[in-house]
């Protein structure tokens, strides 16, 4: 069955992406969608090491953003495209559209250089649906407050999500038929109501 949808979720860290992504994938399951949920960096064992690595591990950002795409073509070839394949829906918790944000916005690693692992990587496929998790980066910062252990991206300042922020905002402006952008900062109901237009389109 080609009719398979592959759905990202993207936003700076603190969105809150992670709970909605969760009550969404829910909603899509009483539907009777069949569906598989998984992340990135990760989503396979070899990416799960590379997670671990990306994560805590500090290294020059191109060095970052050459191990995202390299996680990303196992996770592609090994479980996206399979799984589509076989008519299971997709939703991914990030995908390319972090390593343009985090590392293009956020570190300034040139989009020309992306785009090339983007083509190299997956020219042949690109999400049906991203919805983008937008909130003002204060409110992202405070709700990051309550983390215990804070990973090497959360423990970026704030000008860095400032950027991440816009960078995210930049490419739902460039193709504007793939994203939805929610407003993250509304109370959870008020997300859920949009999430739940979105869900009663399939
Ligand atoms: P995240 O979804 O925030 O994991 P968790 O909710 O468990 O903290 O993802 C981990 C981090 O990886 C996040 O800070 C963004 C970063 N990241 C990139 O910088 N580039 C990428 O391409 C991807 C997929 C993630």
């Amino acid at each position: 069955m080609s009719s398979a949808k592959f759905i990202t979720f993207e936003g700076v860290d603190g969105a809150g992406k992670s709970t909605h992504l969760e009550w969404f994938a829910n909603a899509l399951r009483q539907r009777g969608i069949n569906l598989l949920v998984t992340r990135e960096p990760g989503g396979t064992p070899l990416g799960e090491r590379l997670r671990e690595i990306l994560l805590n591990q500090p290294m020059h950002a191109e060095t970052e953003a050459l191990l995202m795409f390299a996680a990303r073509r196992e996770h592609v070839e090994q479980v996206i495209r399979p799984a589509l394949k076989s008519g299971t829906w997709v939703i991914s918790d990030r995908f390319s559209d972090a390593s343009f944000a985090y590392q293009g916005g956020g570190r300034g690693v040139p989009l020309a250089k992306l785009e090339q692992l983007e083509q190299w990587v997956h020219a042949d496929l690109q999400p049906d649906l991203t919805l983008l998790f937008d909130i003002p980066i204060e409110v992202a910062r405070q709700r990051l407050s309550n983390n215990v252990s804070l990973d090497r991206f959360e423990q970026e300042r704030g000008e860095f999500f400032e950027r991440v922020r816009q960078a995210y905002l930049v490419r739902a402006a460039k193709t504007p038929q793939r994203f939805a952008v929610i407003r993250a900062e509304n109370a959870i109901p008020e997300v859920h109501q949009e999430l739940a237009k979105i869900v009663a389109t399939f």
